[in-house]
């Protein structure tokens, strides 16, 4: 069973994919008990009619017993700015939502999409003390998508011709896109481009969300479809190959912060770490971001 927890615009759309592709049963829990059963009913009609599988809504935690995935969408406010704006509450309730994971449902995998991003990632995973490779924050694939996209729209070509758009660190300001590692047709990208189109970019993908709140209200089939990817791998044993946050010991020379980093996930989780050669500038930028996420979780 998959769990969504939070009924907003990014978890009934994570619930629409998961049910519309027949994954497995969706269970949707938000504390506006009627909003999860009214979506639960609008989202059932899109069960394809081979499918067996179920949709419900609740408002009951213990429901979460038997979830093999948890999906964590929740928010306790509107952040206008900045990610930051809602940190204390947030962190509150991630502990509270880690507790009833650690109750209910133990064994499950977690995928966090609720922002500040990594610094709840990190929280979740120190109060739920569930393993760190079963804790996973969805988010930098989000930012390498709108990376690739940028890169395309600058230079008028189609995503297909761009490859290794890797975006790494935090889910914020301090975000690092991977510029070595990317080619255009199987040309470098560092070598099409000068300096000033470079940070051009670096800006436009840490202020996509900005751009784009600043003409619809909230960002939310970006992250579905990229958190409906990593559902998928899990349940379908597929493995898969994206950046995401994760609780760091050591990996990178970083502890203590959990951060965008390249992983590879299967049906029991995260498998491995990947050791991503970066760099002078991108270990530089890399470390300032784990820096950077570190401080706020230090300020808690
Ligand atoms: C996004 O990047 C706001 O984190 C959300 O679209």
């Amino acid at each position: 069973m998959i769990s969504i927890v939070g009924g907003g615009r990014v978890g009934t759309s994570i619930a629409f994919l998961c049910v519309s592709n027949a994954l497995d049963d969706v269970l949707l829990l938000d504390h506006t008990k009627d909003k999860v059963i009214g979506e639960s009913l609008d989202i059932a009609n899109a069960i394809p009619p081979t499918s067996k599988f179920s949709i419900h809504g609740t408002d009951d935690y213990s429901k979460l017993s038997g979830s093999d995935i948890v999906v964590i969408a929740t928010s306790t406010g509107v952040y206008i700015k900045n990610r930051m704006e809602n940190m204390s509450s947030q962190v509150i309730m991630i502990k509270e939502i880690a507790r009833k994971i650690k109750q209910y449902c133990p064994s499950a995998i977690v995928l966090l999409i609720s922002n500040p991003l990594d610094i709840l990632t990190y929280f979740f995973q120190r109060e739920s003390e569930l393993s760190r490779f079963k804790v996973i924050g969805v988010a930098s694939s989000l930012d390498s998508s709108r990376f690739r996209y940028c890169i395309s729209e600058k230079l008028s070509i189609p995503q297909s011709s761009i490859s290794n758009a890797l975006v790494l660190g935090e889910h914020g300001d301090s975000l690092v896109p991977v510029f070595s590692g990317v080619s255009v047709n199987g040309k470098s990208l560092l070598s099409m481009i000068d300096g000033d189109e470079k940070d051009s970019m670096t800006s436009s993908v840490r202020n996509y969300w900005k751009k784009l709140r600043s003409y619809k209200s909230r960002s939310h089939f970006g992250i579905a479809k990229n958190a409906y990817d990593v559902i998928n791998a899990i349940i379908n044993s597929k493995e898969l190959a994206i950046p995401a946050s994760v609780v760091l010991e050591g990996e990178y020379g970083e502890k203590d912060v959990a951060m965008g980093v390249p992983i590879k996930i299967t049906s029991k989780g995260i498998i491995e770490i990947k050791d991503r050669k970066l760099d002078e500038s991108e270990q530089e930028l890399f470390k300032i971001s784990a820096q950077s996420i570190r401080n706020s979780i230090q300020s808690i």
